[in-house]
């Protein structure tokens, strides 16, 4: 069986579905493997790496013309999805919640899609495959290196000659995968870390990596399912942005991660909250994108200054910025799941194993998987509705 590593097109995309380091278990495997030209150029991975690892470098026309399965970072562009055939499978974050119409012109295609971002991510066998978690995990350490960037003084106590330097306030909003990566990282760099999230369990885990846990009065614990958080109510997240002000008014960097699967991400710094702050401080919001973020002002991609010398940072795509490192924990998280499917040399599904169910998205010329089939199914009339 063939398998492809593609070049990724996506704007700004430096990351690479595989590393010549994973190869070695694939072609054990009996599986041939093909590299787009310069798929791992981004990433500072040359053609003749993959080579001398055992692959072959191929054109774009032979890659989507030869291989059985494709791999890849990013969902296909129109253009690359026009060049998948019937009977391929192709391996990437799909994202078939956020664009159920990709899922539905793969099935049409007879193309299998098989998505990373659909893993049923509390199972322990499947923790290998979980590039949700190793993206996560490399967003949030580079989100604390982008404040400490752009933040005017030091991260730790400094005792100097000239004089002592403070550290620097850092407070974490959400303390999923992203956010227990930042603590950690701003740990490292020697600041004083708060960190806050809705789920109750996270206060032995913030604590654990040397942060001093939030307790909010006006909002108890908001668990909701899979290990996520659940939306709150707006009378909660009111009396939750209240709350949240005065700590922010203290605090010197902010990182913000918190979602909430399938919504808008929760509104945590306000524009007054912003007000608040001391000039110089510093704000990243990790959760910023088209639909918005947990930062009031945050604009995705950009990096504003308010007039009071506050600035908002909202990064897209943090872990292509660290291409290389990126690249090496996908690289192994897709060579599990791609692993997951090989039987005797071929692709075998079995949709009643919970890993299949959940990750293959389409087979067979039909839309499978059940949460992204729900988004296509056209919206049942209204009650007393005419038909
Ligand atoms: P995420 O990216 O969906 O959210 C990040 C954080 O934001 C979460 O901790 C969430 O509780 C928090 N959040 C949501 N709304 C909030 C609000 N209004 N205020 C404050 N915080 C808020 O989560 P991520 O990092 O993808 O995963 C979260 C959890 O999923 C993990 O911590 C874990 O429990 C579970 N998980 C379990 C795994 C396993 O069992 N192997 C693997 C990966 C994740």
């Amino acid at each position: 069986m063939k398998v492809g590593v593609a070049r990724e097109t996506a704007a700004g995309e430096r990351r690479v579905a595989l590393v010549p380091e994973t190869l070695g278990k694939l072609t054990a495997a009996g599986l041939e493997i093909l590299v787009e030209t310069d798929a791992g150029a981004g990433a500072a991975i040359p053609d003749a790496a993959y080579v001398d690892a055992g692959a072959r470098i191929v054109s774009t026309a032979d890659l989507y013309g030869g291989a059985d399965v494709v791999l890849r970072v990013q969902k296909p562009s129109a253009d690359e999805v026009a060049r998948l055939r019937s009977g391929q499978a192709v391996i990437g974050f799909l994202a078939p919640l956020i664009d159920p119409q990709l899922a539905a012109s793969l099935a049409a295609k007879g193309v299998t899609a098989i998505s990373l971002d659909a893993l049923p991510r509390t199972l322990s066998r499947a923790q290998s495959m979980d590039a949700l978690s190793s993206q996560a995990n490399v967003g949030g350490y580079k989100a604390v290196l982008i404040a400490a960037n752009a933040y005017g003084r030091y991260f730790p106590l400094l005792t100097t000659a000239a004089g002592t330097a403070k550290p620097a306030n850092v407070l974490i909003l959400g303390i999923g995968v992203a956010g227990l990566q930042a603590i950690g990282t701003a740990r490292r760099l020697g600041s004083v870390v708060k960190a806050y999230d809705v789920r109750s369990e996270t206060k032995e885990q913030a604590e654990s990596l040397g942060a001093t846990f939030i307790v909010l009065k006006s909002v108890a614990d908001a668990s909701g399912e899979g290990g996520y958080a659940r939306q709150l109510t707006p009378e909660e997240q009111a009396a939750q942005q209240a709350e949240l002000n005065g700590h922010i008014a203290t605090m010197d960097v902010i990182i913000t991660t918190a979602q909430v699967p399938g919504r808008r991400p929760p509104l945590l710094v306000t524009a007054t909250a912003i007000a608040g702050m001391k000039p110089g401080s510093v704000i990243v919001d990790m959760a910023a994108s088209a639909l918005g973020g947990n930062v009031e002002l945050s604009k995705v991609g950009e990096t504003i200054v308010t007039d009071d010398g506050v600035t908002i940072i909202a990064p897209d795509n943090l872990p292509a910025t660290m291409p290389a490192g990126a690249s090496a924990f996908y690289a192994r998280n897709i060579s599990a799941l791609l692993l997951h499917f090989v039987k005797d040399g071929a692709m075998s599904y079995d949709f009643d194993e919970e890993i299949t169910a959940g990750t293959v998205i389409t087979h067979g010329g039909a839309v499978v998987q059940s949460a992204t089939k729900k988004l296509l199914e056209p919206a049942a009339p209204a009650a007393g509705g005419v038909a």
